[in-house]
C-alpha cells in the first residue's frame, strides 16, 4: 500500500511568536539529519503561519492551520478565512473537539469546512472523538458513527482520498489517559468499515487514519503498530522539538508499507 504515515503537530495557543519560531528551527535542524518517509506538518498560531511558511520553504516540513471560519469573507470579527492563509498552509485541522464545545461547531459544520478546504487545495485533518462520558454510556460507536457518516456523505471520492481523519478520544487529550491498541484498533476498522459500505474496500485502505491524544513518543508506536492507525496528531508533545522529533521517528520505525 502506498501511503505514507502522517504525523501532525498542534501546537494549539501554547507559545509565543518567538518561542514558535525557536521550536520550529530546532525540530528543523534534527530534520535535515534525518530522512524519513513520513509526512510531517506542523500547525502554529495564525499570527505565527507566515513566519513559519517562510522558515520551511525548502526543508520536509509543510505547515498547517488549526482551524478555519466557514465563509470565504465577510464581516466576521476576529476571524480567518481560507482565502487568507492558504498561500501559507497545505493542512488544516478541522472538528477539533477543543472547536466543536467552544464555537459549537456540528459534523455539518465541519463537512462543509472540509469541503471549503477541498476546493483551495489544502488538505483537511478531521477531528472526531467521544466524550468521556459517551464512553461510559457505551455511547462511542454511535457516536462516531454519526461523526464519520456526516463527513464521508458530504464527500465524493476524490475528495474523501485528500482527507485524513483523526480518531481523538475527547478524554484522552492533554490527560495523558489513552486507549488500548486494540481500542483505537476497533475505531480504524469502523471507519474503513463505513468508508467501504459508502465506497469501496480500495478506498477504505487507502484513506490515512490518525490517533491523537496523549501521543508520546514512548506511546506511539502501539498505535501505528497494534492498532494501525497512519499517523497520529501531537498536542502537548509537538511542542518540545526533541519530542517530537521521537515521535516522527519512531511512526517512521513502526509504521509498515
Ligand atoms: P495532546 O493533544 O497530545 O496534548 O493530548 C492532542 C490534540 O489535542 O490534538
Amino acid at each position: 500500500m502506498d501511503k505514507r504515515p502522517v504525523v501532525v503537530g498542534n501546537w494549539k495557543m501554547e507559545l509565543s511568536h518567538k518561542s514558535a519560531l525557536e521550536v520550529f528551527s530546532a525540530l528543523e535542524k534534527m530534520m535535515k539529519e534525518k530522512e524519513f518517509e513520513v509526512d510531517v506538518a506542523v500547525c502554529p498560531s495564525f499570527p505565527a503561519l507566515h513566519a513559519i511558511a517562510d522558515l520551511a520553504k525548502h526543508t520536509s516540513l509543510t505547515i498547517g492551520a488549526q482551524n478555519i471560519h466557514e465563509e470565504d469573507r465577510g464581516a466576521y470579527t476576529g476571524s480567518v478565512s481560507v482565502s487568507q492563509i492558504k498561500d501559507f498552509v497545505s493542512w488544516c485541522i478541522v472538528g477539533h473537539s477543543e472547536v466543536r464545545q467552544r464555537e459549537h461547531d456540528s459534523d455539518e459544520m465541519v463537512a462543509m469546512k472540509t469541503r471549503l478546504l477541498l476546493t483551495h487545495g489544502i488538505t483537511p485533518i478531521v477531528c472526531i472523538g467521544e466524550t468521556q462520558e459517551q464512553r461510559f454510556d457505551e455511547q462511542t460507536t454511535r457516536v462516531l458513527l454519526q461523526q464519520i457518516d456526516s463527513l464521508i456523505s458530504a464527500l465524493d471520492r476524490v475528495s474523501l482520498l485528500k482527507t485524513v481523519i483523526a480518531y481523538e478520544p475527547i478524554w484522552a487529550i492533554g490527560t495523558g489517559e489513552m486507549p488500548d491498541s486494540n481500542e483505537v484498533y476497533e475505531v480504524m476498522l469502523l471507519i474503513r468499515k463505513r468508508i467501504s459500505q459508502k465506497f469501496d474496500g480500495d478506498l477504505a485502505d487507502r484513506v490515512r487514519l490518525l490517533y491523537g491524544g496523549s501521543v508520546k513518543s514512548d506511546n506511539v508506536g502501539q498505535y501505528i503498530a497494534g492498532a494501525g492507525a497512519d499517523g497520529v496528531l501531537v498536542g502537548g508533545a509537538s511542542i518540545h522539538p526533541r519530542d517530537f522529533f521521537e515521535i516522527i521517528s519512531n511512526v517512521s520505525k513502526h509504521y509498515a508499507r
